[in-house]
């Protein structure tokens, strides 16, 4: 249960994830505003919030901290953008002019801004910021929509090998024209970037590579490292990994995809959300019913259909729901219209019953 985990002072980070669209950034929201106003200092970390809700979370301006919610105490709320902490690390671990040579280098701003898995890895580095900085009793951190379930997880490996690794001795070896690129590079397992390269920077890049490849493998040699220490505390006690799901069959998919993944990888997984069920209509009265059985109305037949439709819907959603092989936490009912406003998310019954 979602009140248990909140209600347990251990709890000090929870992972809201799973497939497009399923109401991620809105349940970290929701947990996070709850657990402050229970009293526990909380920061929401999330991505690419709605308009609405960002503005609500006061998130109209992008910052590098996490910022203190308008009148709700407790609560802070940071948008990662992840070009943005990746000239952040670079800021921090390089000197001025170092960091300069970084910062304008055509090859970092496409990486930063644009190689596959960036995003995911900048939740992680985020992430181990906060928990290094012991400033909060619980972390909620947004993942980002990932195209495979599995991006978030593979992230610290695929960038951290990406970047300390293969990659940097295969840049700092002399290049003989034309010949070393794709060949090594494809033996190196790393199309995505070769293709990226090629694509974005062509010969250009090529020309100030050197002179980038050291500047970046003296800041970034630590990549690897911190992104491993982070994903070792995302598997200590402590934290808890909810997926969230939506009553359909393909999000419920993913979702177990989602809750194998984690299992195998040894993750603590708390449980599913599933978010956006069909409400319970309230049931028909004892006077509709008497009513009934004089005699159908138009209205009554209309409401009674209305019922069957609903319960029919309901069934299905609920064989769906029991197929997820997963610990049961929480149903959350649609709310019939966006959820955009502290008010919203308050409406957000996260004391609700278990699957
Ligand atoms: N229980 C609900 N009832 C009604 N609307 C909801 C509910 N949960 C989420 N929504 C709406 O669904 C939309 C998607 O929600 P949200 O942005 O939280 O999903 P997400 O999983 O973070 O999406 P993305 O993968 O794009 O980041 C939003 O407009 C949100 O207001
Ligand atoms: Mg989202």
């Amino acid at each position: 249960m979602i009140s248990e985990l909140l209600n347990d002072p251990e709890t000090r980070v929870i992972l809201c994830c799973g497939s497009g669209g399923v109401g991620k950034t809105t349940t970290a929201a929701a947990i996070a505003l709850k657990a402050a106003e229970q009293g526990r200092k909380t920061v929401v970390l999330t991505i690419d919030p709605a308009r609405r809700l960002a503005q609500a979370l006061g998130l109209n301006e992008l910052s590098f901290e996490p910022r203190a919610v308008k009148d709700v105490s407790n609560l802070y709320a940071m948008q990662l953008d992840m070009k943005r902490t990746f000239d952040e690390i670079v800021l921090t671990h390089a000197d001025a002019k170092r960091a300069r040579t970084i910062l304008e280098n055509p090859f970092y701003i496409s990486l930063s801004s644009s190689f596959a898995g960036t995003q995911e890895y900048m939740a992680m580095e985020k992430l181990g910021q906060l928990l290094a900085s012991k400033e909060w009793d619980l972390i909620v951190v947004d993942t980002p929509p990932s195209r495979s379930a599995l991006d978030f997880l593979d992230a610290p490996a695929r960038l951290g090998s990406f970047l300390d690794g293969r990659l940097i001795k295969f840049l700092t070896t002399p290049a003989k024209a034309g010949g070393w690129a794709l060949t090594r590079i494809l033996n190196a397992g790393i199309q995505l970037f070769a293709s990226t390269v090629s694509k974005i920077l062509g010969g250009e890049f090529l020309a100030d590579i050197s002179a980038f490849v050291a500047a970046l493998d003296s800041v970034f040699g630590g990549f690897r490292k911190r992104a491993d220490e982070t994903y070792k505390l995302l598997k200590a006690p402590g934290s808890a990994f909810i997926v969230v799901a939506i009553p359909e069959r393909d999000p419920i998919r993913e979702a177990d995809f989602f809750i194998e993944r984690l299992l195998s990888e040894g993750m603590p997984l708390a449980g599913v959300i599933v978010n956006r069920v069909s409400p319970t209509l309230a049931p028909l009265t004892i006077a509709a019913s008497k009513e009934l059985s004089k005699g159908a109305s138009p209205e009554l037949v209309a409401a009674l259909e209305l019922h069957m439709e609903n319960l029919r819907v309901k069934s299905n959603e609920d064989r769906l729901i029991k197929t997820i092989k997963s610990p049961a936490l929480l149903r959350i009912e649609d709310a019939g219209a966006d959820i955009s406003d502290l008010a919203g998310l308050r409406s957000i019954n996260l004391s609700g019953n278990s699957l």
